[in-house]
């Protein structure tokens, strides 16, 4: 049933501005015949010495850093494990708000104490700005115990902080930089894009190649220039990595690296596909599709010019045009948020996926004719902590309606999907514009997500 459903959809002519990165290009079925296991000769990804060992190593050159560790459980896996070999149960962390899940559930499975660092809402957009130096100083100055740092760059939409800047600061505090960069696999590869995070100085940084790249969905790299950090990222890789990884998907990053060794021209062509789109999208009236008017934002140290954010200025929803975009396009994008949406390039993208995207949007601009406010985002402030993550959990939970849990402490994350961001961690006390917040996204179409499924029922410490 699943592989017809797969099948039918790639069949069906939809355009995917959506991961995985190899946009269904290459040509192939079910690949049973290359899914073996760690049979004599095929060397062991916890152990590697031979032709993995070789893939890594071609990996680490062409990423720029020292080492690189093959992932076959995404990015997750690699947060998981780089957090575990970064800190000692208990220690003090500073964790950017905007951090996907998965850096929270290191932060709960480590017994971790978590402070936030709530980047600034770009104004006029809703969506997260970057996190700056004198931001992470600040909070490293008020409590130098924090080992340990963790930010997100690029985040989902492509916003893109000064690592250089927020490195040179956590070495200055002693504390250790963690970057997710699950969405910048692609940086290395163009100077149009950022400069990747390890060579700006982080301690170690995630990048999915599923997200942005040519290979199959799962694949990504743990990166790291330290050499004792890479034998603790080994050590934590066997603790949380299925030990049965997939030959499939190694087999996807060995494809991918053979791209990447000779992509300087579709990287090329990529950037002017780009460029054109970009350029195309200035006529557009009512919808915004600008990184120049992004990047001109005060809280904004750079962007990735490949995540698409089409921002609809109250004339619909984001979700509305995702909605829209498919019903009488079939064109897909990734997710929707608010005021916007979001396509997601990458270099498997063709002039026709461009083209259609463009006349799709001209038609629907043509079309927009009331605004309303617009539905951004505001995360207002930082909820009270009254419990770790780890501790919160250790309690006993009862079940109440969120509209009367004002002053309550959380026993659960609260989350909109997308982008999946905590709003409420367990441990945090519920207030009055968390509830507000948690109304505007349900009326703005995002689904709202919490660990019992029950919303809005939710588990309390009682
Ligand atoms: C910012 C960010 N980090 C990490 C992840 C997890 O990556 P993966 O799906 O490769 O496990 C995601 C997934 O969407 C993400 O958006």
């Amino acid at each position: 049933m699943l592989y017809e459903k797969l099948k039918a959809y790639s069949d069906s002519g939809v355009y995917p501005f959506h991961m995985p990165g190899h946009k269904r290009v290459p040509e192939s079925g079910l690949p049973y015949d290359i899914d073996i296991t760690e049979i004599d000769g095929f060397d062991n990804l916890h152990e590697p010495q031979g032709c993995l060992a070789q893939l890594q190593k071609d990996a680490a050159q062409l990423f720029g850093s020292r080492h690189a560790f093959a992932l076959v459980n995404g990015s997750t896996v690699g947060i998981l494990a780089a957090v575990r070999s970064m800190t000692k149960d208990g220690d003090r962390v500073l964790i950017a708000r905007n951090c996907h899940t998965a850096v929270y559930h290191a932060v709960e499975l480590c017994r971790l104490d978590a402070d936030y660092l709530l980047p600034d809402t770009v104004n006029g957009f809703g969506i997260s700005g970057s996190v700056s130096p004198e931001a992470v100083e600040q909070s490293l100055k008020a409590d130098p115990e924090i080992s340990l740092v963790v930010i997100t760059s690029p985040t989902y939409e492509g916003v893109v902080s000064d690592i250089n800047g927020v490195s040179a600061i956590c070495r200055r505090y002693g504390a250790k930089l963690f970057v997710d960069e699950a969405h910048g696999a692609h940086f290395p590869f163009s100077d149009r894009f950022p400069q990747s995070a390890v060579t700006c100085g982080a301690d170690a940084a995630v990048v999915s190649l599923h997200k942005t790249l040519p290979a199959m969905t799962q694949t990504a790299l743990l990166l790291t220039n330290d050499d004792a950090l890479a034998e603790g990222l080994k050590r934590q890789l066997s603790v949380f990595e299925t030990s049965s990884p997939s030959y499939v998907l190694l087999a996807s990053i060995d494809r991918c690296l053979e791209f990447l060794t000779h992509s300087e021209r579709a990287f090329d062509e990529y950037v002017d596909r780009l460029t054109r789109f970009y350029q195309a999208a200035d006529a557009l009236q009512h919808l915004t599709v600008s990184c120049a008017r992004l990047a001109a934002c005060e809280n904004v140290f750079d962007l990735d010019i490949g995540k698409l954010c089409i921002f609809c200025n109250g004339y619909m929803t984001g979700r509305e045009l995702m909605d829209t975009l498919r019903s009488d396009y079939h064109i897909e994008l990734e997710m929707a948020y608010g005021d916007y949406a979001l396509a997601m390039t990458s270099v498997c993208d063709t002039d026709d996926g461009f083209e259609r995207l463009i006349r799709a949007l001209k038609e629907i601009d043509g079309k927009c004719n009331k605004a309303k406010p617009t539905t951004n985002i505001i995360f207002p402030s930082l909820p009270q902590k009254r419990y770790t993550i780890a501790e919160a959990l250790c309690n006993d939970g009862k079940m109440i309606d969120i509209r009367s849990a004002e002053g309550k402490v959380s026993r659960e994350y609260i989350r909109a999907y997308p982008p999946g961001i905590p709003i409420i961690v367990p441990g945090e006390v519920i207030d009055s514009s968390l509830l507000s917040q948690s109304e505007i996204l349900e009326a703005s179409g995002n689904e709202i997500l919490t660990d019992s499924s029950s919303f809005p029922l939710i588990s309390i410490i009682g």
